[in-house]
């Protein structure tokens, strides 16, 4: 039975990488397909969600949204989402957001005449934290990708960003994570804890959305 639980809650939810320009045609990146955010919005829809959609650069179809937001940089992605995190009840975090930005991109195309090129960079802002601080926050979801160590990193980025669920995943290994069609996650909340076996980011989305509007209901439903 497909339970209607997120009727009339509205969803914020950033995906995919960020670009940081270099020049016009150049950018810094990361390996984020959208994968795993595309679906996410698409199994939250499913639950009754409202999802507006906040995504960077992705090769994915648009899922089936309220609203459709595209965005290049992660100072662009804050931008969208500080406009629309005030009407919404839910923010979750999948985009795989560039912790730097190139500090001079430069006006035209850098030119290949120097053997040594050196690039400065600055730090982006953290749009999860800035929205988990936020009076009121909404009900706030990140992701958190580690190598090693995962569950104390989590629980140390949950306590640090100030939020109420982390789905965590170990990258860079065998199975899962970036650029892959499946993937395996343990999510952490105040003093609750699941594991989420491998299984393809669909299926994956659907069992997060449903822990989501678990723990969301619990928290706002009288
Ligand atoms: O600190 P770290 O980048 O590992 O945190 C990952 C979580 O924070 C993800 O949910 C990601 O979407 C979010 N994030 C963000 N803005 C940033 C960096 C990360 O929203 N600049």
């Amino acid at each position: 039975l497909a339970e209607r639980l997120l009727t009339g809650t509205r969803v914020l939810l950033t995906a995919g990488p960020t670009r940081e320009l270099l020049d016009p045609v150049r950018y810094l990146g990361n390996r984020s397909s959208g994968r795993m955010g595309y679906a996410l919005a698409s199994a939250l829809g499913h639950l009754g969600a409202q999802v507006v959609l906040v995504s960077g650069p992705t090769a994915l179809p648009v899922p089936k949204v309220a609203e459709s937001i595209q965005v290049e940089t992660a100072l662009e992605m804050r931008a969208a989402v500080m406009e629309q995190v005030a009407s919404c009840d839910l923010f979750v975090a999948t985009a795989a957001v560039a912790d730097y930005r190139p500090a001079e991109p430069a006006a035209r195309k850098i030119k290949k005449d120097a053997e040594e090129l050196t690039l400065r960079l600055v730090r982006n802002p953290d749009i999860l934290a800035e929205v988990a601080a936020l009076t009121p926050p909404p009900f706030t979801v990140g992701f958190a990708a580690e190598t090693d160590e995962v569950e104390r990193h989590a629980l140390a980025k949950r306590t640090a960003k100030g939020l109420d669920m982390i789905a965590a995943n170990r990258v860079g290994g065998e199975r899962g994570g970036f650029e892959r069609d499946e993937n395996a996650l343990t999510v952490f909340w105040d003093g609750g804890r699941r594991d989420l076996p491998m299984m393809p980011k669909t299926r994956l989305a659907r069992e997060l959305a449903a822990l989501i509007a678990e723990r969301y209901l619990e928290r706002h439903v009288a």
